[in-house]
């Protein structure tokens, strides 16, 4: 069944978060980086990766089913955040807006009565979940950490193992 013209508007309009979350932790990549806080830049240059496997999860799925995807132009991101807690809020800030994004596609594809993109955005749903979890104990780890500069090495560390999955 083709896909209905509002669900694919509204995944087109979910490319767009993803693609920018993408670029927005390139940037934070890049930041880091100049930092010298390796361990946060490989933590968020993995994350940019993952950001592009669910753009890309979307392009596939709407030209599975005969859609239109749109590629967004880029904006360019910010590449200078005032301290790594700033990077950290932004990121929560980014996770929860995809979260209501996918919740947007989950409605609209319900009304629409499209049981194979309702399907299709489970893995979006638990996947979502995951992220808030890592955004959201990560931004309150460098809360707690904020003043400590020993603590800021330290943890900076941890996401460099964990960005290797270790
Ligand atoms: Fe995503
Ligand atoms: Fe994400």
């Amino acid at each position: 069944m083709a896909l209905h013209k509002d669900v694919e508007a509204i995944l087109n309009k979910q490319l767009i978060k993803e693609f920018d979350a993408e670029i927005v932790y390139l940037g934070m990549y890049v930041h880091f980086e100049k930092e010298l806080f390796k361990g946060f830049a490989a933590w968020f240059l993995k994350q940019a990766g993952e950001e592009r496997v669910h753009a890309l999860k979307i392009v596939n799925y709407m030209l599975d089913r005969g859609g239109s995807p749109e590629l967004p132009a880029l904006t360019a991101p910010k590449v200078d955040y005032s301290a790594p807690l700033d990077a950290f809020r932004a990121a929560l800030g980014h996770e929860r807006t995809n979260t209501s994004g996918i919740y947007e596609c989950l409605a609209k594809a319900q009304k629409a009565n499209d049981p194979a993109t309702v399907e299709f955005l489970q893995w979006f749903v638990k996947e979502q979940v995951e992220e808030e979890k890592w955004a959201s104990e990560y931004a309150q780890m460098v809360e707690r950490i904020k003043g400590s500069v020993g603590g800021m090495y330290q943890f900076d560390h941890r996401l460099e193992k964990a960005a290797k999955g270790e």
